[in-house]
């Protein structure tokens, strides 16, 4: 089922993300959840950090996922995400257990060991991926490592300026992601509306790897821009 929340900014997206997401942690203090970078989710993981810092949400417990990470660099390299996760997720909520992407075959174990995923965070991908699963991706396409499309290279350069976006990386599988028990997909901007268009209104296709989450238990928050 999909359940489709418009939110009226950005601002309000981190708020809406926030309450949903610590809901469930509170439910559930082990959750097990697999964590997106890029800009969208920031404004909702800097609301969770403020109610750890403010004694109200407890993520000692919590299990952080990778979701997917450049090949070839260095561990502290600024452009690792899984750096990235770490510093905007992992630290300031407190979090103790993470799973990170380092080859496919042990994460794809460790996360067995765990009994897969309770949710998944994800931002959508200019052209519908889902962390780095380019189209075409099926259902079924596991834990892997994958070439960047040239638009995924592009929309990813504005990370940091200067460096050049790594053409090779791995993704947690679209296996792992359908298989998480929620999923919420935070969505902002102008910039996504047509491809949210396309991933909740089109067919279900490899084309579009985000169309497939309409057979999860999807939650998409969305703001005015992304769906007018
Ligand atoms: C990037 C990342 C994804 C991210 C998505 C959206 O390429 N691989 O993990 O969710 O695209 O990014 P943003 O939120 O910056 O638009």
């Amino acid at each position: 089922s999909t359940h489709i929340q418009i939110v009226p900014d950005s601002l309000a997206l981190a708020g809406a993300g926030a309450d949903w997401l610590a809901h469930r942690i509170t439910r559930k203090p082990d959750l097990t959840i697999l964590v997106a970078t890029g800009q969208t989710p920031m404004g909702m993981y800097g609301h969770l950090a403020a109610r750890v810092q403010a004694g109200t949400l407890d993520c000692s417990r919590v299990t952080a996922v990778q979701l997917d990470e450049y090949m070839g660099l260095e561990p502290d390299d600024p452009r690792s995400l899984r750096g990235w996760m770490e510093r905007a997720f992992v630290f300031p909520l407190g979090i103790r257990n993470v799973v990170p992407l380092d080859d496919p075959a042990t994460f794809t174990a460790r996360l067995r060991d765990l009994g897969g995923l309770d949710v998944a965070v994800l931002g959508l991908g200019p052209n519908g991926h889902l962390g780095f699963n380019e189209p075409p991706s099926s259902p079924d396409a596991p834990t892997r490592e994958v070439t960047l499309t040239p638009e995924s290279l592009e929309s990813n350069r504005g990370y940091w300026d200067g460096l050049a976006v790594p053409t090779q990386a791995i993704t947690a599988g679209m296996d792992v992601i359908l298989a998480a028990h929620e999923t919420l997909l935070l969505v902002s901007g102008t910039h996504k509306q047509a491809i949210l268009g396309a991933a909740l209104d089109g067919p279900q296709t490899p084309d579009v790897p985000a169309s497939f989450l309409r057979r999860t238990a999807l939650t998409v928050l969305a703001d005015r821009e992304a769906r007018p």
